[in-house]
């Protein structure tokens, strides 16, 4: 099976604007869709770096003297350059979430077609998963969770049921949590709501949120001067922060201004707001809900 169909595959490396012999950055490297792309673009003085947590798209790693690829968290991007001697780059390219290849194979547990473990792990070396969320978490922390990530009304009465049904046994697997919650699943909207459940907490399981904000706070500071920076999303929640991030130089509220009212904010948009054609959703589902937005590191006058 295809490992991963990259996603605006041309739109977002034109984004990055590539010199030949410059320095990239892919935090999510996957089925290495966008970084043979990235390859393709640089000269033979160029150089690759990439990033991904889940051991099993190590195998995917490309072989051409320009590629690093580094198995970490993106979190730790700038710790983990500057381990291999590098303090800038002309562009950091991130495509969220989790692969189609992570979705396809059943017992990773991400996938609502399947029954498997509750894990959802993106990461085996990560040391929650999600049996903790579901099985540990308290009433307000999984009320939270389904209610923030989820965006789920009845988050209370979804978290009551899971709370009540785990005092007799632990819920082990998505079937048995699709049971316990079958009140809330009417057949009209069962995928959605049970997408909508998975999607929390997973989010929860894989900080998704936490490690995003801690990516882009770093970025200013990896790019050069004129450095670009090029993100997909697949949801409101992570394009929120990475729009809000561009426009303001940070997450909440409207940015600080100076004497003179001017804005001092570390990035700048570039163009407007990229999704893709018809052709490209109808060819590939999983792009429909993603959005792109391209931003350039200020130069400093
Ligand atoms: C949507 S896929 C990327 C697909 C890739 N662009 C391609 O064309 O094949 C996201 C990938 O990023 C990885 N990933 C997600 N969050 C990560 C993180 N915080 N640190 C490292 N890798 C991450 C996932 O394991 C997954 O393989």
């Amino acid at each position: 099976m295809n490992y991963h169909n990259p996603v605006l595959l041309t739109e977002s490396v034109d984004g990055l604007n590539i010199k030949s012999d410059g320095v990239y950055v892919d935090v999510t490297f996957g089925g290495g869709g966008h970084s043979k792309e990235i390859l393709k673009r640089l000269g033979e003085n160029g150089k690759l770096f990439a990033f991904d947590q889940d051991e099993d798209a190590l195998k995917n790693a490309i072989d051409d003297p320009r590629f690093t690829l580094i198995h970490e968290n993106f979190r730790f991007i700038g710790q983990f350059l500057k381990f291999y001697g590098v303090r800038e780059v002309d562009g950091i390219l991130g495509d969220f979430g989790v692969s189609s290849h992570q979705f396809d194979v059943a017992e990773r547990g991400f996938s609502t077609r399947f029954d498997a473990d509750l894990d959802m792990r993106m990461s085996k070396r990560n040391t929650v998963s999600a049996y903790d969320v579901v099985n540990t978490y308290e009433y307000d922390d999984l009320r939270r969770v389904l209610f923030q990530y989820g965006d789920l009304r009845n988050a209370n009465t979804i978290a009551t049921t899971i709370i009540a049904s785990r005092e007799d046994s632990p819920i082990k697997t998505t079937e048995q949590l699709k049971g316990v919650l079958k009140q809330f699943l009417p057949a009209r909207v069962e995928h959605k709501i049970l997408a909508q459940i998975y999607q929390a907490i997973r989010i929860e399981v894989n900080q998704e949120i936490e490690v995003i904000k801690e990516f882009l706070l770093q970025v200013p500071n990896l790019l050069n001067e004129e450095g670009r920076l090029s993100v997909i999303s697949y949801h409101s929640l992570e394009d929120r922060l990475v729009k809000r991030y561009i426009r303001a130089g940070q997450f909440e509220g409207e940015p600080e201004k100076d004497f003179y009212g001017n804005i001092s904010v570390p990035l700048k948009k570039v163009g407007g707001l990229i999704v893709p054609s018809k052709q490209e959703i109808a060819q590939n589902n999983r792009a429909r809900s993603a959005k792109l937005r391209i931003a350039t590191k200020i130069k400093v006058k």
